[in-house]
């Protein structure tokens, strides 16, 4: 999935030294960005500025959501290392208080639990084990174009990477693949490919533990409609014994620009919600939160040394305090808006886009040929000639033909008038 927009060493005669010395030390199996990579310096609010003293607009960040160089979460940051930093297992009130907050954010009145982790992988992970642990299954459902983490259970699940299917097969885990729901109103066809899945799964007497889906489908190329088939999806998996896992390690906090997870915008109730990205704001943090009655299923004992640690329960208050003081959802609600209307006029315009979906800070546009075929080197032109005009932006998505745009919760108005003039502006270029 990476190598959708990466450069190969084919391009090597534009690089310079530095990128023979990572191919001399560092794993041949790190990817690049660009045909010609960025070497980033320095940062601030929405704007990276290479080593040559050209400034990017940033548009493909989840993770430093409240902004390059935030002067809240570096202040919580320094000040909580310099006070004290060390584990959850002694007491510390603040990491109660974080749990509440996001605890807080979720509806029902299911009581809810949370474990603070490092990374999304490692939620995901124990997200699994858990639903294993509650189901006595080893049946998973994701789609086909997934991708949940890197360690060997969520590798497994990882269908956007080769070899998950050998990974599972040597782990005991029985895997269930669904056709993406992308594209308009997918999300019906959606429901009849999960029915399939677990007719299937019964028939070979297999036990379900999970369906895990990212809510917003986001490295499938950004699946939303109809509003509430996830919903239904999940009524499904409970119905057939499943637990219903919510990966919002993308679509979480607030990014939607409507709901602070991805879930609430179909109204779906998850018994687990793993979350990670844009919760520290580039500081490694995540957690995994679930149904109070899941907790007698977590290992004796957890431990994670890094996880939940005094500097990264001050960020995650940071964090919140910036989104919900800053008013970020609204503000993502707003600049989505404009942004997604700005890039339907143009798909009026240009045949060579054939849709544009999102939802806040989450926007998707497929690129195709003049015959309305997937057209990824379309795609990737595009990424180049934004990178050329100053925008940073990536693809996804089954075919590699979807334009992923991901701008930071804190556009300005000036910052989204620049992304979207690029892009005009790149599209024209490209298709001229
Ligand atoms: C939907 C989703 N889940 C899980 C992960 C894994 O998170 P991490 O890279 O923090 O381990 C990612 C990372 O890109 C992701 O996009």
């Amino acid at each position: 999935m990476l190598k959708l927009n990466s450069f190969t060493v084919t391009d090597e005669k534009t690089h310079p030294t530095q990128v023979m010395r990572r191919r001399a030390t560092l794993s041949h199996k790190y990817e690049l960005f660009y045909r010609d990579p960025l070497n980033p310096v320095q940062a601030q609010d929405a704007w990276i500025t290479d080593a040559s003293g050209r400034k990017y607009l940033d548009a493909y960040n989840n993770v430093v959501s409240v902004g390059h160089g935030n002067r809240r979460v570096i202040d919580a940051m320094t000040n909580q290392a310099k006070m004290i930093c060390t584990h959850t297992r002694y007491v510390n009130d603040e990491l109660c208080r974080l749990s509440e907050r996001l605890t807080g954010k979720n509806e029902g009145n299911n009581e809810w639990r949370s474990i603070f982790t490092c990374s999304g992988s490692e939620a995901n992970d124990l997200a699994m084990r858990v639903a294993m642990q509650f189901t006595g299954g080893n049946g998973f459902i994701v789609t086909d174009h997934a991708y949940h983490g890197l360690t060997a259970l969520t590798q497994a699940i990882t269908t956007s990477m080769t070899g998950y299917l050998e990974l599972s097969n040597r782990l005991g885990l029985e895997i269930a693949t669904i056709p993406s729901p992308v594209g308009k109103n997918e999300g019906n066809s959606f429901i009849d490919g999960l029915q399939t899945a677990i007719n299937d799964m019964h028939s070979r007497g297999i036990r379900l533990a999970a369906g895990i889906f990212d809510s917003f489908f986001t490295s499938d190329g950004l699946g939303l409609t109809p509003k509430g088939f996830l919903d239904d999806a999940v009524r499904l998996l409970h119905d057939n014994g499943a637990l219903y896992i919510a990966d919002e390690v993308q679509p979480g906090f607030a990014r939607s620009g409507s709901y602070f997870w991805g879930f609430q915008t179909h109204g779906a109730d998850p018994d687990i919600i793993t979350m990670g990205k844009p919760m520290g704001n580039g500081y490694p943090m995540a957690a995994i939160m679930f149904k109070a009655l899941l907790d007698d299923y977590i290992m004796d004992s957890y431990f994670n040394t890094f996880g939940g640690n005094n500097v990264a329960v001050a960020v995650g208050h940071a964090v919140l305090d910036e989104i919900e003081e800053r008013n970020l959802l609204e503000n993502a609600h707003i600049q989505g808006e404009k942004i997604l209307s700005e890039l339907e006029q143009l798909k009026e315009s240009c045949v060579n886009i054939s849709s544009v979906r999102g939802s806040g800070m989450s926007i998707a546009v497929d690129v195709v040929t003049n015959d309305g075929a997937p057209n990824a080197d379309g795609a990737i032109r595009i990424v180049e000639a934004m990178k050329q005009r100053g925008v940073i932006i990536s693809t996804s998505g089954v075919s590699g033909n979807t334009l992923k745009i991901r701008p930071l919760l804190i556009y300005t108005n000036e910052d989204t008038n620049f992304l979207i003039d690029q892009a005009q502006s790149a599209v024209r270029t490209v298709f001229s």
